[in-house]
């Protein structure tokens, strides 16, 4: 049976990074079949990729692929309107991969799992974040058992830039990006910690903290909180602190795992390429020696692939959001970000900012799974997103606008 991938890809603009990552791939094993973009510019970023057709709507893209065995898409638009469409490709027979975040609603969470349960399509966030180099070795330590009971993990995600750069991310008034708060971009801080761990968050709780510089651009970006922390009980019994995006002073995103008796980060400065790991005196496990070392990745450890991985986008994080989707969609291998994951690390930003609005109020995030959990929020779908006539939002996009 022919099981190439045959992709359309939705959105060209961080699309585009994953249309030059495929095109360097097997042809028989992946391939792009049409693109998307209603930005002229944006889509020109796809010209001359062989067989590609190019449209500037879905309805269309979604039909043509439906006539050429299009059996995938990648949902690269805009952060808060993945699951709608999601759900139409998913209904039209095509399994999905979607950027982050996978729901931008509580309502659109339930609506996405009810799809991928009823249509038997598969569906994987793209969350990339997980699998760089780095955060991979420290996944390798973790699984050798050395660290003991896992207490607390860490994760902080800052994507600092220029005046000019936040303008060129925010290309209109209504743009998500302007109106987004501060905990709905969580998986790549939280999402590390995830899979590092194997573990899901059961609570939250969330403080923001107000940018005065931000407050200085509030005329595109309304969204003037520099960082908003979340707090959670997780699963298997540690609590994990994370940011979402933060934007300010700061140059490097970090990830830390402590246990009773040993604990890893990434490395910084002189050991940008490394993670340290650390041991009492007492706890250090045979054969180690040094309390106190950086390691190098051990690349054989995840086979050849790794040591590709290296020269590809985000870590080598992009390397592997392709080869988990290619092992899925053609080889029915489960990706560790499923339907679940996805949405669990969703409902954790939007409960995380209702927490934010009420001074730190615990919530309980939804167990998706359960029926009889969703119905609780079925209907809940307050966001803060306004369309693009600037109507429809339910929430603040800032803690200086008030509470929840
Ligand atoms: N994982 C990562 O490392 C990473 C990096 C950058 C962006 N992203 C994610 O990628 C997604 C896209 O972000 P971006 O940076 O490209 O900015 P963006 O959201 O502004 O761009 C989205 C693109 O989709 C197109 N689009 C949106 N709705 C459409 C529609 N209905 N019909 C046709 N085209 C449509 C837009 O024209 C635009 O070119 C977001 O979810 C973002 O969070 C992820």
């Amino acid at each position: 049976m022919d099981d190439t991938v045959r992709l359309g890809m939705f959105g060209a603009w961080r699309g585009s990074a994953y249309l030059r990552e495929i095109a360097s791939r097997d042809r028989d094993e992946i391939r792009i079949v049409a693109v998307c973009d209603k930005q002229a510019d944006k889509l020109e970023r796809a010209q001359g990729l062989e067989d590609a057709r190019l449209f500037p709507d879905f309805d269309s893209f979604l039909e043509y692929g439906r006539s050429v065995g299009m059996n995938a898409v990648f949902l690269a638009n805009y952060f808060h309107q993945h699951a709608p469409f999601a759900i139409r490709a998913m209904e039209a027979g095509m399994d999905v991969v979607s950027e982050c975040t996978a729901a931008a609603t509580l309502k659109e969470c339930v609506e996405l799992v009810r799809c991928v349960e009823r249509t038997g399509r598969k569906y994987m966030l793209a969350e990339n974040y997980p699998f760089s180099t780095r955060n991979m070795e420290m996944k390798r330590i973790v699984e050798g058992g050395t660290l003991g009971s896992l207490l607390y993990a860490e994760g902080e995600y800052n994507h600092s830039g220029t005046l000019e750069d936040l303008r060129e991310l925010t290309p209109f008034r209504y743009h998500w990006r302007a109106w987004m708060p501060r905990t709905y971009y969580v998986t790549h801080a939280m999402g590390p910690l995830m899979y590092l761990t194997g573990s899901m968050p059961k609570y939250v709780s969330a403080r923001a903290a107000h940018s005065a510089l931000l407050e200085e651009i509030r005329d595109f970006r309304p969204n003037d909180d520099g960082m908003a922390r979340m707090f959670c009980e997780m699963d298997n019994g540690m609590t994990a602190s994370f940011t979402g995006c933060t934007a300010q002073a700061s140059d490097y995103s970090r990830y830390r795992l402590v246990g009773d008796r040993g604990s890893v980060e990434l490395g910084y400065a002189d050991h940008a390429d490394e993670v340290r790991l650390f041991y009492e005196e007492y706890t250090k496990p045979a054969g180690v020696t040094e309390r106190d070392v950086y390691l190098k990745p051990d690349l054989d450890y995840w086979g050849e692939a790794a040591k590709e991985a290296l020269n590809h986008g985000h870590g080598g994080g992009d390397y592997w959001i392709v080869q988990n989707l290619v092992d899925y969609f053609a080889r029915g291998k489960v990706p560790f970000f499923d339907v679940y994951k996805g949405v669990a690390m969703s409902a954790t930003a939007i409960l995380g900012w209702r927490s934010c609005l009420n001074h730190g109020e615990n919530f309980r995030i939804p167990d998706f799974s359960r029926e009889e959990e969703r119905r609780l929020v079925e209907s809940d779908d307050l966001t803060p997103f306004p369309d693009e006539n600037g109507a429809g939002a339910t929430l603040p996009p800032s803690t200086r606008y008030g509470k929840y």
